[in-house]
């Protein structure tokens, strides 16, 4: 990070007055292609021997401010925006990935990123081994000389579990491996991977980050710190690369390699570009980030301890909670709150889980999280449908509970709501 407070960076970082009009607020530029200078600037740009704009699918002034800013956001040298956070995790493993090759990841995560990792993957020959990631000998154990990285979240979805970040980068260190965190429930604001050992971070920019619904969005953070020739194991950063005429990115653009090989190579053949308008309405967003979790964070709290001690709940797994086993490393991680996403089991199992959820009239049933306004979901029925029940287990989406996203909405309003709809799913 800059000098700069993270209040002034989300505001500023990435946003000079526009250079061609002055413009104070990134403008949109909605324009798929940019005249080149001459037919030399043409073939300078094609050779990354000097930074410029080309095509959108590379590269675009709006969806390049937001990088910047989410990148000075991370304390990252580089980011890549994407066109959804499942799209960012894809192109996150692209450039160390190929047949054959595998990734170790944590059980507690999205859903739909367990599917992803546990099927969709194949198809690439690509493989994945889930591991408790607190059982730090199991995680150093599934590691094999065909793996290529360790992936986790920091705050998982949808139990609020906090990952302990140093003591899984210090295993990624150990077995030389760099360490993929999505920071996605987190944002910035509460934690910030990179400074507890993460190499590289990703975003689902469509949750707290925009903030309010609008947006589907990822990022691709680079912390510039992994040493990609080392080993070797990452020939698309540190050899020839084929797909780019022969550069060696990280001989040639040092720390800058895994970002540049993101776009020259992972957006121009695999196109899961950012949209500027998108990037537009998530610059909007972040400007208001701080405040937001602030008071996201501060909801949550009211009502996790109101659920804590309501006689019709079993528990809750806010890990802002003195009693949750995440506690400790809420507070060393995420000094300042543990999120606003947590599950509730509620007394009555499966059967009262639908009943509060059809009761609930200000929480919004949705499949989503991060937005302004508080939402709920029956994570084992619907985002962990396609998971057996035993990893909907270890994911923290057994049957009996449900997934709350605590708004910004006035607290009080928030409790009354579901005092009301817990009476009718428990009468
Ligand atoms: C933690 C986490 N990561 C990634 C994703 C995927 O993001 P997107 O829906 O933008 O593809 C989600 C979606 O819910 C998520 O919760």
């Amino acid at each position: 990070m800059t000098d700069q407070a993270f209040d002034t960076l989300q505001i500023h970082a990435g946003a000079e007055p526009d250079p061609a009009t002055g413009a104070r607020q990134v403008p949109i530029y909605q324009t798929t292609a940019y005249v080149f200078k001459d037919a030399d600037h043409a073939a300078r740009l094609f050779n990354l021997q000097e930074v410029g704009y080309i095509y959108s699918r590379l590269t675009n002034p709006t969806v390049s401010a937001l990088a910047a800013r989410v990148a000075a956001l991370e304390g990252g040298v580089g980011a890549v925006c994407c066109s959804s956070g499942h799209a960012a995790q894809i192109m996150a493993l692209f450039p160390l990935m190929g047949p054959g090759l595998n990734i170790v990841a944590s059980t507690r995560l999205y859903g739909g990123t367990i599917t992803q990792f546990a099927q969709t993957i194949k198809r690439f020959g690509w493989s994945c081994s889930f591991v408790d990631f607190d059982d730090l000998a199991a995680l150093e154990a599934a590691v094999d000389d065909n793996t290529r990285a360790i992936f986790c979240e920091s705050i998982s979805n949808p139990g609020g579990y906090i990952t302990d970040l140093p003591a899984v980068a210090a295993v990624a260190n150990k077995v030389g491996l760099p360490l993929i965190v999505d920071n996605t429930l987190a944002s910035p604001y509460l934690c910030r991977p990179i400074e507890h050992g993460a190499t590289i971070v990703v975003h689902s920019a469509t949750k707290y980050l925009t903030g309010n619904g609008t947006v589907t969005g990822g990022v691709i953070i680079d912390s510039g710190k992994f040493d990609w020739s080392a080993s070797g194991k990452f020939p698309s950063l540190s050899a020839p690369e084929p797909a780019y005429h022969g550069l060696k990115f990280h001989e040639a653009l040092g720390p800058m390699a895994y970002t540049f090989h993101s776009i020259a190579v992972g957006l121009r053949d695999l196109g899961m570009t950012m949209n500027p308008q998108g990037a537009h309405y998530t610059l909007m967003g972040i400007e208001t980030l701080s405040l937001r979790m602030d008071k996201h964070v501060a909801n949550a709290k009211t009502v996790a301890e109101w659920l804590a001690n309501d006689p019709r709940i079993d528990f809750v797994t806010w890990a802002g909670l003195p009693s949750s086993p995440w506690h400790e490393r809420a507070n060393r991680l995420c000094p300042k709150g543990a999120g606003a996403l947590f599950t509730v089991a509620v007394k009555g199992g499966y059967e009262a889980c639908v009943k509060l959820v059809n009761n609930l009239k200000l929480f919004s049933h949705v499949a989503n999280l991060g937005d302004a306004r508080s939402l709920i979901i029956h994570s084992a029925s619907t985002t962990h449908r396609q998971l057996t029940e035993e990893q909907q287990i270890k994911a923290g989406a057994a049957p009996n509970v449900v997934r709350l996203s605590i708004g910004i909405e006035n607290a009080a309003d928030l409790i009354a709501d579901l005092d009301q709809a817990l009476a009718a799913a428990t009468a």
